[in-house]
């Protein structure tokens, strides 16, 4: 062996991604979406997932998150050692990866309490419901309510804390203000502050990429299905030419 090399190689393997996406390739029927992207984050990274409408930021998040739409064709996701790709939706739900989706899959004729409950039917189990209504007063508020009849935000809050409920290693959220007026906004925006602040890995995609990026460690633009910068959210911040050509801003 190589002594020189020793320590680098021993570096090398300390810093294993932990979540990493290679070469993925995902189809809506006959339509070729997600064309080979590629990207590894570390744990507790906040990434940004920009780009313009249509670029195929939720393709690539229902993707991930393992949905049958768009079908994942070629390409591996490896989370902590763990071949992501071979698994059905609600497995890798299972493994730890989370989906907000921008329509919040609230259940209906199911109460905010019931909806927390439902999502820790399957072990392991995250937050407890106490734990939740510490942090989301105003879920505990409306507990016994149809989860259906929030309003858009604390159907939000709702979403992100059915999340929390569950095993929760990788966080996708798809434009998590969508539709929100300001106050609410800002209200969501603590709570994903203090995700981050618990190193909870997450990939946020949202219009307001500024917001965003100002969240974010880490940014990722999407163009066509396909990754055309991978850095850092201040990069992107930084460069003019970068944000008005993919993100008009
Ligand atoms: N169910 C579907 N069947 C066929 N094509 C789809 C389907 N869903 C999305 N697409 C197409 O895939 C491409 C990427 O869409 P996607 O929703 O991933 O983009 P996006 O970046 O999330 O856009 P937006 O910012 O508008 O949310 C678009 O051309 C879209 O028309
Ligand atoms: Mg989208």
């Amino acid at each position: 062996m190589n002594a020189m090399t020793m320590p680098d190689e021993t570096k090398a393997a300390e810093k294993a991604p932990f979540f990493s996406v290679r070469d993925i390739h995902a189809y809506y029927g006959e339509s070729y979406i997600v064309q080979g992207v590629s990207f590894e984050i570390q744990e507790g990274d906040i990434v940004a997932l920009l780009g313009r409408n249509g670029a195929g930021k939720t393709s690539t998040l229902r993707t991930l998150a393992r949905a049958l739409d768009p079908q994942l064709k070629s390409g591996e996701i490896w989370l902590n050692g763990e071949a992501i790709h071979k698994l059905r939706d609600f497995e890798a739900a299972g493994r730890g990866i989370q989906l907000v989706q921008e329509d919040r899959r609230i259940i209906p004729g199911l109460t905010v309490e019931e909806n927390l409950k439902l999502a820790q039917i399957t072990e392991p189990k995250g937050w407890s419901i106490e734990k939740i209504y510490d942090h989301f007063p105003r879920l505990a508020e409306r507990r016994k309510q149809d989860g259906v009849t929030l309003s858009g935000g604390e159907q939000q809050m709702l979403a992100v804390a059915r999340a929390l409920a569950r095993d929760l290693k990788l966080l996708l959220l798809d434009e998590p203000y969508e539709g929100l007026a300001p106050v609410i906004v800002q209200e969501i925006e603590r709570i994903v502050e203090q995700i981050k602040a618990l190193g909870i890995t997450t990939i946020i995609v949202e219009q307001n990429a500024v917001a965003a990026l100002e969240l974010a460690n880490r940014a990722l633009i999407l163009d066509m299905g396909q990754i055309v910068f991978d850095g850092s959210a201040q990069a992107v911040l930084d460069n003019v030419e970068l944000r008005n050509e993919y993100l008009a801003i």
